[in-house]
């Protein structure tokens, strides 16, 4: 590989599953229990400059602005290494990343940022990697980057070993077109437990998670028959079915925890509500308090309406599919 001295930059939009990924068979290389299904969205993205310079003695990481160091800078560095030993190489590297989430904090995210630092790491390292090597790399920084490799939805499939786990795009769905997805921010701060630990957790205590592994198989099954068939019901309830699911694993787990506060239990059942009354969208939660509501162009107004006069319009915002990996 030919060593770029050009700074190379690179975009990754965050996902959301809908189908989780919740559990970890090799902890090193990141190769899950289940297979997961995302879509990327257009509203939040990552931004990553990455610079090899063999004059420099150490790898610098610049997150908005600020300089990072400690656990930030020791993730940064150990994922540079996986990409430093693929090409050859031994030069440190600058690396200058910016989230864009607009106004509302609390929804950055590590999969836009290690699939943005994973496409500009490793083009600047003078290696060409195919979509499939791209997402097996960024698969290393965060499970969840391998996904955001992709546009639209996206289906990650466990495999057995780093050769055969990476994402995949679903082919185009008329689905895609209407789906909105209507992020609520109830909290900004960092979460008290990652997933990391959760997932470790989980996995080594939830007398439930072998059927977990087994239920995650049919709602990946009824979920692509959903996209398939354009039945935005049916993939609304399987979506939120499986959030559940994934949650009552931190609730069954020793010690039990759990990522929902109040405003998550109100915002839960304000969605069943509209959906009583005819309004079609479903919730889906990752590991943290804030809630995603999936619904149709149709119905957005409404959704947004609701959710506004509850935490205010700064904490309520619409994003639609997004795209995959761009070079800037
Ligand atoms: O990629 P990680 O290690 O941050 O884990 C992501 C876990 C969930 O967001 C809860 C589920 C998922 O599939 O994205």
């Amino acid at each position: 590989a030919t060593l770029s001295n050009n700074p190379v930059t690179a975009r990754a939009h965050t996902n959301i599953a809908l189908i989780k990924y919740w559990g970890k068979k090799d902890d090193t290389l990141i190769i899950p229990y289940t297979s997961s299904l995302s879509l990327t969205l257009d509203q939040f993205y990552t931004d990553t400059t990455v610079q090899f310079d063999a004059s420099r003695s150490t790898d610098q990481l610049i997150i908005d602005n600020q300089i990072s160091s400690e656990q930030p800078l020791h993730r940064v560095s150990n994922f540079l290494d996986i990409v430093r030993r693929k090409a050859q190489i031994n030069s440190p590297a600058i690396v200058n990343s910016h989230n864009h989430v607009p106004t509302a904090a609390g929804l950055a995210s590590s999969a836009s940022a290690f699939a943005a630092l994973a496409a500009a790491a490793s083009k600047a390292a003078g290696l060409n990697l195919t979509l499939s090597e791209l997402s097996r790399l960024a698969r290393r920084g965060s499970g969840s980057a391998c996904r955001s490799i992709f546009g639209g939805f996206a289906e990650w499939q466990r495999g057995e070993d780093d050769l055969t786990s990476y994402a995949m795009p679903l082919k185009a769905a008329a689905l895609l077109e209407d789906i909105r997805v209507v992020a609520l921010t109830v909290e900004r701060g960092p979460k008290a437990i990652s997933s990391r630990q959760g997932m470790h957790l989980s996995v080594t205590t939830s007398p439930y998670y072998p059927t977990w592994v087994k239920t995650c198989q049919t709602d990946l099954t009824q979920l692509k028959l959903a996209i398939e068939k354009n039945n935005f019901a049916k993939f609304g309830k399987i979506s939120e079915l499986n959030a559940m699911r994934m949650h009552a694993l931190t609730l069954s787990a020793d010690p039990d925890f759990t990522y929902f506060n109040g405003q998550t239990l109100t915002i839960m059942n304000l969605v069943k509500q509209l959906r009583h009354n005819g309004v079609a969208c479903y919730y889906t939660i990752d590991a943290g308090p804030n809630v995603k509501v999936l619904c149709q162009k149709a119905s957005v107004a409404k959704v947004v309406d609701t959710f506004s006069q509850l935490l205010g319009k700064q904490n309520v915002i619409v994003a639609k599919p997004g795209p995959g990996i761009q070079y800037l």
